[in-house]
């Protein structure tokens, strides 16, 4: 079957890399891709939120299957977009609804969402410039610290960890009576700081069944030893030794399974991914936030474990057989380091040309690209993050040491990676 990808990361490369070697796969599209997923399938010179312009690639290229990669399109309505439309209704579109990806884009939503199905969280309260005052009384009666987020999608900037009351108050105010964060912080989540080590959980459901794929640990910070401003994510590990048999079953039992039947007793469509952002609070799990995808760069470590097909994971995600599925995956450690230009989170250069992506990776190592661009027949830097190393090894620190090594064959100017991924299990 042909088959489109949404998505430009670092995420879609490594999709990209999985589908293409489906033989169920017969052509690959990425919408709009990067230099890493042309090796893979042909990019399509179309944005991911253009929605009528996805249709019409998948009409003249005969497409069955849509991945959709990040969430702006699937906050925005992509798979309602393609149901609607009696030329594209017919084809198979992984990812949520609308209403379902709300999960995601909204997180007053999912916190209201998860109180009505019991999946444990942060206790919260909910404000907006109507009920300010009130807020206000709630913030000077919580206990430090206090989380503030903002309820749209702020890439990534919305959440403000407060360390005393003071301050939450001033950010409280920015968002409501100053639009900081502009629509998406017209509504403001705050809530309980949760103590634990965070770790993310995916599954691939059908609306009914669902496979647990591997966990993850990502990296956000930009600077070693966790230190600096957050970023996309800066490396990702797994599996997490932390993470045994019987917490990821207490995931299954308290966060996995009622956020599904909650799903399906809301009636809400989804079929795709489904990212847990969790804390482990001494063993008891409890919801960060939920992702209506997979996480960038946790898919450059989740996906390379995974040894089933793919493609066959996916038509059983659009016809309702997941329960069928049987994952199988590697049990050796994943490690991705990811390399950055230079002045990332913050402002930087782009256009400039990668080196070393010629030479053959060591066995056990993929280049996965990211932020990168094909111009004259070169490679040249076209984003934040820009190219990520996955290696396999016996242990984090192994598979890390192989994707730094790996790391120092690549080039570009300005190139900035973490060398410590995975440092805290050394
Ligand atoms: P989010 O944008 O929801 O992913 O939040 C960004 C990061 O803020 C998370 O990955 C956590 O590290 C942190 N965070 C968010 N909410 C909480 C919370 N209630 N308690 C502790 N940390 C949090
Ligand atoms: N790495 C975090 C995310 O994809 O949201």
């Amino acid at each position: 079957m042909n088959i489109l990808l949404i998505g430009a990361g670092g995420r879609e490369h490594a999709f990209a890399w999985k589908l293409s070697q489906s033989s169920l796969c017969e052509n690959l599209f990425i919408a709009p891709g990067n230099a890493g997923t042309a090796s893979c399938g042909t990019n399509l010179p179309v944005t991911v939120t253009d929605f009528e312009k996805l249709a019409a690639a998948c009409i003249t290229h005969n497409i069955e299957m849509v991945l959709v990669g990040p969430e702006e399109p699937l906050v925005k309505g992509v798979y309602d977009y393609f149901k609607r439309n009696p030329q594209t209704k017919h084809i198979s579109v992984i990812g949520p609804s609308k209403e379902a990806a709300q999960l995601e884009g909204s997180k007053a939503f999912a916190k209201a969402f998860m109180q009505r199905h019991g999946v444990p969280t942060a206790g919260y309260g909910e404000f907006t410039a109507d009920n300010y005052a009130e807020g206000v009384e709630y913030i000077k009666s919580h206990p430090l610290p206090i989380v503030l987020k903002a309820d749209g999608l702020a890439a990534g900037k919305g959440v403000l960890i407060c360390q005393n009351t003071i301050e939450a108050l001033s950010e409280f105010e920015l968002m409501l009576q100053r639009s900081k964060f502009g629509e998406a912080g017209k509504r403001v989540v705050v809530e309980e700081f949760l103590k634990g080590i965070e770790l993310s959980v995916f599954v691939l459901t059908d609306g009914e069944h669902y496979v647990l794929l591997p966990e993850a640990k990502d990296y956000k910070r930009v600077g070693e030893g966790d230190t600096g401003l957050n970023t996309g994510g800066m490396g990702a590990v797994s599996p997490l030794p932390f993470a045994d048999a019987a917490f990821l079953q207490r995931v299954k039992e308290k966060v996995i399974e009622p956020t599904i039947a909650g799903l399906k007793k809301d009636q809400l469509e989804y079929k795709g991914f489904i990212f847990f952002g969790l804390m482990n609070d001494d063993g008891e799990p409890k919801v960060i936030e939920y992702n209506c995808r997979m996480g960038d760069p946790e898919t450059e470590v989740v996906i390379p474990r995974i040894q089933n097909d793919l493609v066959e994971m996916l038509l059983a995600t659009e016809h309702k057989r997941l329960h069928e599925i049987k994952i199988e995956t590697n049990p050796r450690t994943a490690a991705a380091v990811v390399a950055v230009s230079g002045g990332y989170p913050g402002d930087y250069k782009t256009g400039l040309p990668v080196s070393g992506l010629d030479a053959e990776p060591l066995p056990g190592s993929i280049v996965f690209q990211s932020g990168t661009k094909l111009q004259e027949g070169e490679v040249v830097t076209n984003g934040g993050r820009v190219l990520v190393v996955t290696s396999f090894g016996e242990s984090i620190a192994e598979a890390a040491e192989q994707s730094n090594y790996m790391m120092e064959q690549l080039f570009f100017e300005g190139m900035y990676c973490r060398t410590d991924i995975g440092f805290e299990f050394n």
